[in-house]
């Protein structure tokens, strides 16, 4: 079992939203320090203001996730300034737009893939050798539902996820088969009341998740060493919905029936 207690954990977007949750969930269970990366600089003053407060100690570090530059330095500081981080939570995450394919943009393209996945391989490589070192550690890589179960209008999104999944599962069965001590979690939660997808049309399947809930299931899977949080019980049964249903039986059923297919249709997203 990972313990959470004196260990240094770092939660890319900790800022707001479940990042934000999951950080202070992890202080509750008695983790040394918190380092907090995100890009919103009056979300990190105010977490970090409020998290003070409250007796942590927070080490907060303004970044953009998806400029290489930048997290390469800012990972030597937290070595330096800091020290090794035990548990790295990949969570920062963007949806960009609610449009078709054909009309995004190259730099929707580019921004979405850089923060939603290649940050998180960036930042894995700056911290996982240590934790290889060290013989433990945990990274905890957020996904989505997004990221088994393909929708319309959130292409770019969905194809972000989709790497992250794969990414995440090939890097735990390589520390798995090289017994390293260092544990993998894919989180695959479908929408968060958090903002991030305002307006969009949730059906009972796929219902809007309380962030608490969220972020104390993954608390949960750090503890406990569990490979996946798949939530609600729908993302759960994906894989065996999937394989036993013929595609267009699938597409009808999920997706038109259950109205799976149409989540984006009232999207608006957050406005800034
Ligand atoms: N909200 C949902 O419905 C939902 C569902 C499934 C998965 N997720 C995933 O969960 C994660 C967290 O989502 P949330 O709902 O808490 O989002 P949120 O928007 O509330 O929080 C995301 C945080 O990431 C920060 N961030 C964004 N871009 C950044 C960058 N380039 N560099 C550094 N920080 C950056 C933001 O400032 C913010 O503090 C994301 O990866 C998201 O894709 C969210």
């Amino acid at each position: 079992m990972t313990k959470i207690a004196n260990c240094t954990i770092l939660v890319t977007g900790g800022a707001s939203g479940i990042g934000r949750l999951m950080g202070d969930m992890c202080m509750q269970e008695g983790a040394k320090q918190l380092v907090i990366w995100d890009i919103n600089k009056d979300k990190l003053i105010e977490t970090t203001r409020e998290f003070r407060a409250l007796h942590y100690t927070i080490h907060p570090y303004f970044v953009d996730v998806s400029n290489l530059e930048q997290v390469v330095m800012t990972a030597e500081k937290v070595r330096t300034e800091v020290g090794p981080v035990d548990i790295l939570i990949n969570n920062a995450g963007i949806i960009t737009g609610n449009q078709e394919f054909h009309e995004f943009t190259h730099e929707a393209v580019e921004k979405t893939m850089a923060i939603n996945t290649n940050a998180l391989m960036h930042i894995t490589l700056e911290f996982l050798p240590e934790m290889i070192k060290n013989g433990r550690g945990h990274i905890v890589n957020i996904s989505s539902a997004a990221g088994m179960l393909s929708n319309p209008r959130m292409s770019v999104y969905c194809a972000s996820k989709w790497a992250v999944f794969g990414w995440s599962e090939s890097i735990r069965l390589e520390l798995e088969k090289n017994r390293t001590g260092v544990r993998v979690t894919t989180v695959n939660p479908s929408y968060i009341d958090t903002g991030m997808f305002a307006g969009v049309k949730v059906n009972p399947l796929l219902p809007l998740l309380r962030p608490e809930k969220v972020a104390a299931r993954v608390i949960r899977a750090i503890k406990f060493n569990r490979i996946f949080v798949r939530t609600p019980f729908m993302v759960k049964t994906l894989p065996f919905t999937k394989g036993i249903l013929p595609v267009r039986w699938f597409d009808l059923i999920i997706g038109k029936w259950l109205g799976v297919y149409r989540a984006m249709a009232g999207f608006s997203g957050r406005k800034n």
